[in-house]
């Protein structure tokens, strides 16, 4: 790495000026004027009672020249460092002959299990679902890139009371009386049929108390595996996992495991025996508990209630395992999926939930049982990665004109439309498969730009905008570059800097390669869109000022020729990453 080469030299000039203390750099705040600097020297004059710059001088003074490295003191008391020429050439023809392109994996590598996607069987798919699968993709191949070894498990919510309600309702409907009363034909289980019983069983659980008994009732019998009521299940999932399958797959989102809540099934009486070995468990009005709270640890309300004081008062609730019924609950599948992972998978390091931000306490929950209970070993890391909401222009959470939760179907369907008018309008003709990449390309950049726990404004005329801190830009970018490529139909030279444009070309991708690491510290993909873009944006700046195709020296032509073959890999590892496709044309 370019960054340590530096500390190298900078290191043994500081130790040669008699300073052994380990000095680093970081990437310049003043681009004009250098590209690394050294704030080191501050520390060093308070320790040794010297003026900063005095120091500062003696260690510049004492670096060994090259010709690759320009050492340079600035008030108060900074080293700059700049690159020559030489320096970013040289950098250049190493990214082009290595297969990372610069970017370097981890020594050591991680076993991670990615949690993300999440949809609930038998409810449809709505705009919740949408950032998991979008950030959990994007995390996990960044994680793939640095080395670790990364399972994606979809996690499929499948074992709980909508299932209940659901059947409840289709079997109130007369939808199956083929099992129940012996009559007429088995009945073909459509998602119609789902997309209409969930929500009308929904809406009555609220004020119709027996009817939410009774589903809870047919929960259980579903849990315990009665029948008919587990093999309608399993129709209802079939059905359901299916348009799951096809919707994240449209949105570039692949899983390793296709599990969901019910595979844990036969972990959680062994989890709950854990659990009550080690004397966690206590009874409270028929469920099984466990206490979790922390000594004055404070959990807000998520409401405001009549006294706001109070609202900040309040202890972590206990985890639920099982309920009055015996039913178990979300807590309790999760706490069993973690105790399977264990046992599937020997020494995982990492378990990371890509799930919304205001399950945070579920999370808290699960995770201190798995640990006070021993289901997760110390040494393992058990993260919640929480996001914020997706809104409407209005500031609140994004909803239809009639203010119901819009389903992903819909928000896929208006990207493609978007996208395909965009294409009409740039005389480009339809093709959904291309809108659809398009349009998945902006929705994608435009919610993995933000920190993963903002909130952000669904802008969808923005977000598809060919121009600006876009996907569709960089896709445009990265088209745009491979036309120039298949015309030129040249083989690259060796590539040496010959303006300006180039040289702020090779400062971004320095910039580019170091915020994998920065996404990967920070578990968020936003400084990598950044640096794409500002890639993207150095590369238009070039090709504005500089034709490739007219340029009648050849050794300049043929370095172009390796500059675009770099431009091209660079952005092409990035839109990988995050799952961003590169269409053939635009
Ligand atoms: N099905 C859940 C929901 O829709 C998300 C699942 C997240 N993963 C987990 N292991 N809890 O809210």
């Amino acid at each position: 790495m370019i960054s340590e080469e530096i500390e190298k030299l900078l290191n043994e000039g500081a130790s040669k000026a008699g300073y052994e203390e380990k000095l680093s750099v970081s990437f310049s705040n003043m681009p004009k004027l250098c590209d690394y600097q050294c704030n080191g020297c501050f520390a060093l004059a308070k320790k040794y009672s010297k003026k900063p710059f005095d120091i500062a001088s003696e260690i510049a003074n004492s670096i060994e020249q090259s010709d690759l490295f320009e050492f340079d003191v600035a008030m108060p008391a900074f080293i700059n460092i700049k690159l020559t020429d030489k320096a970013l050439s040289k950098i250049a023809n190493e990214y082009l002959n290595d297969e990372m392109g610069g970017v370097e994996k981890h020594k050591e590598r991680q076993k991670v299990i990615l949690d993300y996607g999440g949809a609930n069987v038998a409810k449809a798919l709505h705009v919740g679902h949408l950032r998991s699968p979008i950030i959990g993709e994007s995390l996990k191949r960044l994680y793939k890139l640095m080395g670790d070894d990364v399972i994606a498990d979809v996690h499929l919510g499948d074992w709980g009371l909508q299932m209940g309600l659901t059947e409840l309702q289709l079997y109130e409907d007369g939808v199956l009386d083929y099992y129940f009363k012996g009559e007429g034909e088995e009945p073909v289980i459509t998602l119609d049929m789902l997309n209409e019983a969930y929500p009308k069983a929904s809406a009555r659980k609220k004020d119709d108390e027996k009817f939410k008994e009774e589903a809870d009732a047919w929960t259980l019998k579903i849990q315990n595996k009665e029948q008919p009521y587990y093999s309608i299940y399993k129709k209802i999932r079939e059905v359901s996992v299916k348009e799951i399958k096809k919707h994240y797959g449209e949105l570039g989102a692949t899983f390793d495991l296709w599990y969901g809540e019910s595979d844990a099934a036969p972990y959680i009486d062994r989890a709950i025996k854990i659990i009550e070995d080690k004397g966690l468990t206590r009874e409270s009005d028929g469920a099984l508990v466990v206490d979790v709270a922390v000594e004055g640890e404070n959990i807000p309300l998520p409401k405001k209630s009549e006294d706001e004081e109070q609202r900040y008062k309040n202890p972590m609730p206990p985890a639920i395992l099982k309920k009055y019924n015996g039913g178990v609950l979300y807590a309790t599948t999760d706490i069993a999926t973690i105790l399977m992972r264990n046992e599937m998978y020997k020494n995982v390091d990492r378990i990371e939930y890509i799930v919304d931000m205001r399950q945070k306490n579920h999370f808290v929950q699960v995770f201190r049982v798995c640990k006070m209970s021993g289901i997760s070993p110390e040494e393992q890391e058990l993260l919640h990665i929480g996001y914020g909401t997706m809104n409407g222009k209005d500031g609140k959470p994004f909803k239809t004109r009639s203010g119901d939760t819009i389903k992903l179907e819909d928000i896929i369907n208006m990207l493609v439309e978007k996208a395909g008018d965009k294409l009409k309008s740039n005389g480009v003709e339809y093709d959904r498969d291309l809108a659809l990449k398009i349009g998945v390309a902006a929705m994608k950049f435009g919610d993995l730009i933000n920190n993963v726990d903002k909130d952000y404004v669904f802008d969808l005329d923005k977000f598809i905008s060919f121009e600006g801190k876009t996907g569709p830009y960089i896709q445009y970018t990265a088209v745009r570059i491979n036309s120039i490529l298949n015309k030129a139909n040249l083989e690259g030279g060796e590539f040496f800097i010959s303006n300006d444009e180039e040289r702020e070309i090779i400062r971004s991708i320095l910039k580019l390669n170091s915020s994998y690491e920065i996404c990967y510290k920070e578990k968020s993909l936003s400084s990598l869109c950044s640096a794409t873009y500002n890639l993207a944006s150095a590369f238009s700046t070039f090709y504005n000022n500089h034709s490739v195709l007219n340029e009648s020296n050849i050794n300049i032509k043929q370095s172009y020729i390796s500059l675009l073959r770099l431009v091209k890999n660079k952005l092409k590892q990035a839109l990988n990453v995050l799952a961003i496709e590169i269409p053939e044309k635009m």
